[in-house]
């Protein structure tokens, strides 16, 4: 132990005896009112359970319990836990995304923990935004901290199919639009989508982000793929309530966690998992919490000495409840130890080298050796040309390999809503070989940069029986969903990016092989069009959307607020 009871960040609120003041007097009376004795319960480390539950959730609705399990942790151990409620972010319900709001629950989660009398934090989440939030804000107070993931949902069922979420809901949509399954089946897909409490139980971006966490080491070994309904879940919990406390008397503190180190750990995660294109705008926003400059080049680089070893969809024919009996994620990680920086500490243990030591891999379909990967590089990969001069990334694991060397007309449409109304005219002459371009999604734009990247192909031609074409948008994609799908393309169109400079008709060129993304037009006709350009009326006048469309950055720079990225010096408030 090398913190004393008398040097908690919680002792200047409470302290003891008259001495302290009259705001201690305060404080510790109000503890009363709370039902607690102080004598008994203060000078212990005072854990605060940041919870994301909701009824409107239905990817943490089992966190309400989740949170008690914590709290008996952080009793068993010797803390003082204290819930707070904190915004949720459903990827499913929230519009018109919960991106528009991942800055704002990062704010509420630094502004929470340091302004009250708080020691260490257990922060509850995991439906995609909600994790890389509250480990931005915690980053930012930088506290003894542990990430409780909230586990995905059981696998999905469909008569003698199993069913991943969001992959296959994609799938079957497209089904129907192509005439082969009709109502009474979409009625009975509803039924057997999602069947318990949990994130999306597919490597979509909820399990990506919450393998991130685990691969940073702010999570406990093997939470990331525990289901949400399994009682391992709530051990887990509960250990992680336990472990909270002795952070604190440790005083290991997450910024002694989140180094460089730790952040290129996790990209390698996520590239060898086949994971979500958008952990490359979380990890890089976490990163810059942290203090640390993190590139789309990082991603590059590092996905060009990482495999696919995840056969999980959307990329793969597995689900997380296959992964976590596979081993879980400690297995998984033994299978990259010639990347991994194995020396660096884990909220659990010294050096990940000791939290890896005996981890086993069950099911070598599912976890696969080197030479029997399912890419020889990583998930992502970083494309540049004239088209985005900062950066755009797709996942070539997960689209049709005939298009990743692709050159096609373009097909452009100026914003989402029109893209839905005119997708299916036949007067647009779409075919397999076009570009389809959207505009107007990206930070700004969107606003909040939604899932609209995966365009849909035109009824017409599934009908044909085409299931991919490139298409390419200043948007994000669902971590679930599949496709050549260049994404993330910056500067985006809303802000005079180029890609608010191209007409249908253009040749578009998408290399993946050499990274790049080419408009065809003469210098003269760009230099033309690009003068026509006026910028679009901004769209909030008042409020949050105000403060975002102000602060909001591109996405390869991770889409945090200018005034919240980096670090600088917020003092703590003054209590007395
Ligand atoms: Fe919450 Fe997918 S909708 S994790």
């Amino acid at each position: 132990m090398t913190v004393k009871p008398e040097e908690l960040r919680s002792h200047q609120w409470y302290g003891s005896g008259i001495a302290s003041g009259l705001r201690s007097f305060s404080h510790r009376a109000r503890t009363r009112q709370l039902g607690y004795l102080p004598e008994e319960h203060l000078g212990k480390p005072v854990i605060a359970v940041l919870n994301t539950w909701s009824d409107i959730n239905p990817c943490h609705v089992h966190l309400r319990e989740r949170a008690q399990a914590v709290k008996r942790g952080v009793w068993q151990a010797g803390g003082f836990p204290l819930e707070f409620p904190v915004s949720t972010l459903s990827e499913t319900f929230q519009k018109p995304t919960p991106m528009l709001y991942r800055n704002m629950l990062a704010m509420e989660t630094e502004e929470l923990l340091r302004s009250y009398p708080v020691d260490g934090a257990v922060l509850l989440g995991g439906c995609d935004k909600t994790t890389p939030a509250l480990l931005m804000g915690a980053a930012s107070v930088d506290l003894p901290t542990v990430f409780v993931p909230a586990g995905p949902m059981l696998p999905g069922h469909w008569r003698d199919e199993v069913l991943g979420s969001g992959t296959d809901m994609w799938k079957y949509w497209d089904e129907m639009r192509a005439g082969l399954i009709g109502e009474s089946e979409l009625a009975e897909l509803e039924n057997g989508l999602a069947r318990s409490p949990g994130t999306c139980m597919t490597m979509g971006t909820a399990s990506t982000l919450t393998a991130a966490a685990e691969a940073l080491g702010v999570s406990m070994p093997g939470a990331s793929s525990i289901p949400a309904v399994d009682s391992g879940h709530e051990r887990m919990a509960a250990a992680s309530g336990s472990r909270a406390v002795g952070l604190v008397w440790s005083d290991l503190r997450l910024s002694k966690l989140l180094t460089r180190e730790a952040y290129e750990d996790a990209v390698a995660t996520v590239l060898a998992l086949g994971g979500s294109t958008n952990a490359v705008i979380h990890l890089i926003a976490m990163a810059g919490r942290s203090g640390i400059r993190l590139t789309l080049d990082d991603f590059d680089r590092i996905a060009r000495t990482v495999p696919v070893l995840a056969n999980l969809r959307p990329g793969g024919r597995y689900l997380m409840e296959d992964f976590h009996f596979a081993g879980g994620l400690p297995a998984f990680l033994t299978r990259l130890t010639d990347v991994l920086h194995l020396d660096r500490p884990t909220v659990a243990h010294t050096t990940l080298r000791d939290q890896l030591d005996g981890a086993l891999v069950h099911n070598p379909d599912v976890i696969r050796e080197r030479d029997e990967a399912l890419a020889p590089e990583g998930g992502v990969a970083v494309l540049r040309g004239n088209l985005c001069p900062d950066g755009a990334v797709i996942k070539h694991i997960a689209a049709d390999q005939r298009l990743l060397k692709h050159t096609g007309p373009a097909v452009v449409f100026d914003d989402y809503r029109t893209m839905q109304r005119t997708i299916n005219d036949p007067a647009l002459a779409i075919t397999a070989d076009h570009v389809l371009v959207l505009r107007n999604a990206g930070p700004k734009g969107g606003p909040g940069m939604p899932e609209y990247g995966m365009l849909p192909i035109p009824d017409y031609l599934l009908k044909q029986g085409v299931r991919d074409m490139v298409r390419i948008s200043d948007a994000r994609m669902s971590g679930t969903s599949y496709g050549a799908c260049v994404l993330h393309i910056a500067p985006e169109s809303y802000v005079g990016g180029p890609l608010a400079l191209v007409r249908t008709g253009d040749a578009i060129t998408l290399d993946v092989q050499a990274r790049s993304l080419h408009l065809h037009i003469t210098d003269e006709e760009w230099e033309r069009r690009a003068a026509e350009w006026t910028a679009p009326p901004e769209r909030f006048g008042r409020g949050y959307g105000a403060l975002y469309n102000e602060q909001i950055t591109q996405a390869d720079t991770g889409c945090d607020f200018a005034f919240l990225a980096g670090q600088g010096d917020v003092p703590d408030p003054y209590v007395g």
